[in-house]
């Protein structure tokens, strides 16, 4: 089988680029190692920034989302007693960030690839790519229990930060760069209603908290929990009072609700230079990680698609490669700035369990400083309700 794009990966990178280039009449394939309720039903990230709304809608993927999004104007930060609003459309000229899960995302986008007839299949799972520098890439995948070979134009690995795709880059060429921290978070889900209006990011002397939702009626909790920690060991009555300890909140108790899933979450930074090796690209996780503070993780997969999937479309119709040839460039230029921001957000307000009293003094003056300065405010909210696409 040949294909001109062939997509690894079936996450929200994978999904959209796919839609992108279908619309464009781009002839493309997806292939995804999962089945589809799996794909469906992974729980990740939920709070997508005003660019990659506006990439939804523009390919035609956001009627869900913008009947059944929350539409966020601003975070509040928390830390030693105090709170302060970040009103992001006044600090950013008019940009605002939407509650709707990832899992939405990907059901929104898997319904309309099937019903429009696209090549997407499920349990494929790609072995090996192989021919990078060479005119004709091959993926070799499994499907039905057979060995099978894509032949394609450009290969595209939107497989996740443990894909196969980045290792068609030659280690000579590659070059990686990490950062792993010292906790985790233990993330809840919970069906009862959000205790705020708004997602509330507390500094406190017991650690992180985050206090986020998926709808009216659902709650997304986050707590900073040592790494290597066993959910085992977090009984419901147990995070439900941690998360009333460390929210700072005046009254400080939280409606409590019944706990429908736990998991641990390793935080890492990692970016792998460069996006592109001869006719193969890297999208998404695939390329870079970011800890999940600031919510960084899907909205940057979705710029680096919508930046290839213009790239492509426009090789396609014109022949030209210039925008191809920068996308590495242009892309690890947003990632670093997204790599940053997540760092700060993670290091301002989680507690190594190393640190010192001076470094605590340091993050509540930066927490201060955004409150006092509205220049500072500025650039907390420019980055977190996204900048906008080159
Ligand atoms: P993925 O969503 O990882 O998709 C990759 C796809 O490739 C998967 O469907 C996988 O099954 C498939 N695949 C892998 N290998 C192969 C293969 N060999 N052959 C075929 N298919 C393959 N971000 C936030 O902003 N906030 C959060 O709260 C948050 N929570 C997260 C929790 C977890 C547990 C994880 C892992 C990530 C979280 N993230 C979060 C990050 C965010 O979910 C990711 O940045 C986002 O999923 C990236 O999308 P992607 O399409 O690049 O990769
Ligand atoms: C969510 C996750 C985040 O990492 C974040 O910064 C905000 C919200 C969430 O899952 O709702």
């Amino acid at each position: 089988m040949h294909t001109t794009v062939g997509i690894v990966g079936g996450g929200p990178a994978g999904l959209l680029l796919s839609r992108m280039l279908h619309r464009a009449g781009v002839d493309c394939v997806v292939l995804e190692s999962r089945d589809r309720a799996y794909v469906e039903q992974r729980q990740r990230a939920g709070l997508l920034e005003q660019s990659t709304v506006d990439a939804l809608r523009e390919a035609g993927a956001a009627a869900r989302l913008d009947a059944e999004g929350l539409v966020h104007d601003g975070v509040e930060l928390r830390w030693d007693g105090r709170g302060h609003r970040i009103d992001f459309p006044a600090l950013t000229g008019g940009r605002k960030v939407w509650v709707y899960a990832q899992t939405e995302v990907v059901k929104d986008l898997v319904a309309l690839q099937l019903a429009d007839g696209a090549a997407l299949y499920f349990e494929a799972r790609v072995r090996a790519v192989e021919g990078a520098d060479t005119g004709r890439p091959v993926i070799h995948y499994t499907h039905d229990g057979q060995d099978k070979t894509l032949t394609c134009d450009y290969v595209v690995g939107c497989d996740g930060f443990h894909g196969v795709v980045r290792a068609a880059v030659p280690e000579g060429v590659q070059r990686t760069f990490e950062r792993v921290y010292p906790y985790s978070w233990l993330g809840i889900m919970a069906d009862v209603p959000p205790s705020c209006e708004e997602l509330v990011y507390a500094h406190s002397p017991r650690g992180f908290a985050l206090y986020s939702m998926r709808s009216p009626e659902v709650s997304r909790l986050y707590l900073q929990v040592p790494n290597g920690t066993d959910p085992a060991d977090w009984p419901d009555e147990r995070i439900w009072d941690e998360l009333d300890a460390r929210s700072g909140l005046p009254g400080g108790k939280l409606e409590r609700g019944r706990i429908t899933s736990k998991s641990v979450l390793p935080m890492r930074s990692s970016v792998t230079e460069p996006m592109r090796y001869g006719r193969v690209f890297l999208a998404g996780d695939a390329a870079h990680i970011v800890p999940p503070t600031g919510a960084k993780g899907l909205n940057l997969a979705v710029a680096d698609v919508v930046v290839l999937g213009r790239a492509l479309i426009q090789w396609r119709r014109t022949g030209s490669k210039e925008q191809l040839d920068a996308y590495s460039d242009t892309c690890l230029r947003r990632v670093w700035r997204a790599e940053h921001f997540s760092y700060f957000m993670t290091t301002t307000l989680h507690t190594d369990p190393e640190q010192s009293g001076f470094e605590t003094r340091l993050q509540i003056s930066q927490l201060d400083r955004i409150a006092e300065s509205k220049h500072a405010a500025a650039e907390l909210a420019m980055n977190y309700a996204g900048l906008p696409l080159p």
